[in-house]
């Protein structure tokens, strides 16, 4: 399969939230429902990814099949992280490489161009065993757990799994 990877820009912002929708309608990934994806949800993600950190997506001809993005939190203590990552691929797209293509994109733009960020972390909830062996193979380690944090809906709650990725080429200014 054909895969272009760019870094996103405001007019994608549209069809990320529809992107985002298909996806978030699949109990079990994201932590957001499809209800809970607005067009406010895709641009405040955008704007903080612009501002501090990065987004890319993967396009399939002409259509934006996955993104991934995260930012830097505000107080200045954590300007050497990207944090609250979060990566979506079209549902008739997983399982075929394109999250691994652009994951690993990402990581090579912060490895290459961006020697500010020392960590970049995320979390994952740990029935989505899928995405937690994929963050692994990327070189990203668990880091704990938090007990309870994913509220399933039913009455039960699951552990969230935290995990980071330390930039090699990390310089202090
Ligand atoms: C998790 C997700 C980002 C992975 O992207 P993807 O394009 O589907 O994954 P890829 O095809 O690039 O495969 C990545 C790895 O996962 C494995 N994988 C893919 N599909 C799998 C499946 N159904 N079951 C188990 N492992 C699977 C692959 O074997 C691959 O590992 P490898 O490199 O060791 O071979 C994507 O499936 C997704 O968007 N899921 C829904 C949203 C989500 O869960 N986001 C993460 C929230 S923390």
């Amino acid at each position: 399969m054909s895969i272009k990877i760019r870094k996103c820009r405001p007019e994608y912002w549209e069809e990320i939230l529809g992107l985002y929708q298909k996806v978030a309608a699949i109990p079990g990934g994201l932590a957001r429902t499809s209800a809970e994806i607005s067009g406010d949800y895709v641009k405040d993600f955008q704007r903080k990814a612009k501002e501090t950190g990065l987004s890319l997506i993967a396009l399939s001809g002409m259509d934006i099949v996955a993104e991934i993005h995260a930012h830097k939190l505000q107080p200045q203590v954590f300007s050497h992280v990207l944090s609250e990552l979060t990566i979506a691929v079209h549902p008739d797209f997983q399982g075929k490489g394109v999250g691994k293509a652009l994951f690993s994109a990402f990581l090579e733009e912060v490895a290459t161009s961006r020697p500010d960020i020392l960590r970049v972390e995320l979390i994952s909830r740990e029935s989505n065993s899928k995405a937690i062996r994929f963050y692994e193979s990327l070189g990203f380690k668990q880091e704990g757990r938090f007990e309870q944090r994913i509220d399933r809906g039913d009455g039960t709650f699951e552990a969230d799994i935290p995990m980071a990725w330390i930039n090699p080429n990390y310089s202090k200014r």
